[in-house]
């Protein structure tokens, strides 16, 4: 793994947009796997801006959403869906048919993760996919587990999560307690990951992330085995890296 210590969050973020573009510019048609929450904001607003200037073109762009909460709406505020068209999506010349987000709604679970797992398989791989990094080492809404889930799958989000996202909704009852996430198997099959984290609550997530063993009760330590994968974090971050 390839570890980016930048100075704050905001170079963190252009470091990542960067990458992005550099991507996109070599590959116009990239397939692009995507992070919400709080972290990867400012990379979609270095996106926004590098798109604005001319520097970079989204129009032939494939995108995948990592995953969205169970029962929210695309219209409801707090899904992954509106964050997504928010903030990023409706300030690029993305084409809506390439955009791909779970959905968090569905009479039928297991049929639309079969579904969204056969859509990537249809592009090959996803070439790029930026992650952010939950409190409890989580990436996409693999929580910690006894075994780990290769596939599109319903989990359920972890009192962690609960807790760690419970500051976007009015209150604690009202965090959806399931989610659909792409599995790990997906997420390790990308040619590239970027993974970011920033601030004190992700060093300790960070620190077992690089400590160099496997383990299923710390997601993000599968990344250990993938051939190309970036962590950019900042300092606080980093801060209790040996
Ligand atoms: C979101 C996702 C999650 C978040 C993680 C960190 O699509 O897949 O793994 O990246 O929960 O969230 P923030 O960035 O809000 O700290």
């Amino acid at each position: 793994m390839r570890l980016i210590i930048t100075n704050d969050y905001d170079e963190m973020s252009k470091t990542a947009a960067e990458i992005i573009k550099e991507q996109v510019n070599r590959k116009a048609n990239s397939v692009l796997g995507l992070a919400t929450g709080s972290t990867p904001l400012g990379t979609y607003r270095e996106l926004i801006k590098m798109y604005k200037n001319g520097e970079v073109d989204f129009s032939y762009v494939i995108t995948f959403n990592l995953d969205e909460y169970v029962g929210l709406p695309d219209d409801h505020p707090q899904s992954y869906h509106y964050f997504m068209y928010e903030n990023l999506f409706n300030h690029i010349n993305i084409k809506k048919e390439n955009i791909h987000i779970p959905k968090g709604i569905s009479d039928d679970f297991d049929r639309d993760c079969r579904l969204y797992d056969e859509e990537i398989e249809k592009f090959g791989e996803i070439d790029l996919q930026l992650l952010g990094l939950g409190v409890n080492g989580h990436i996409g809404f693999n929580e910690p587990d006894d075994y780990i889930n290769t596939k599109t799958h319903i989990v359920d989000l972890a009192e962690e999560t609960i807790n760690a996202n419970k500051r976007f909704f009015k209150s604690i009852d009202e965090v959806p307690r399931k989610a659909v996430t792409m599995g790990l198997g997906t997420i390790m099959k990308s040619k590239k990951i970027l993974l970011l984290a920033s601030g004190k609550n992700k060093a300790k997530a960070i620190k077992e992330t690089l400590n160099g063993y496997l383990t299923t009760d710390v997601p993000s330590t599968v990344l250990s085995l993938h051939p190309d994968a970036t962590i950019i974090i900042d300092k606080d971050a980093a801060s209790l890296i040996d």
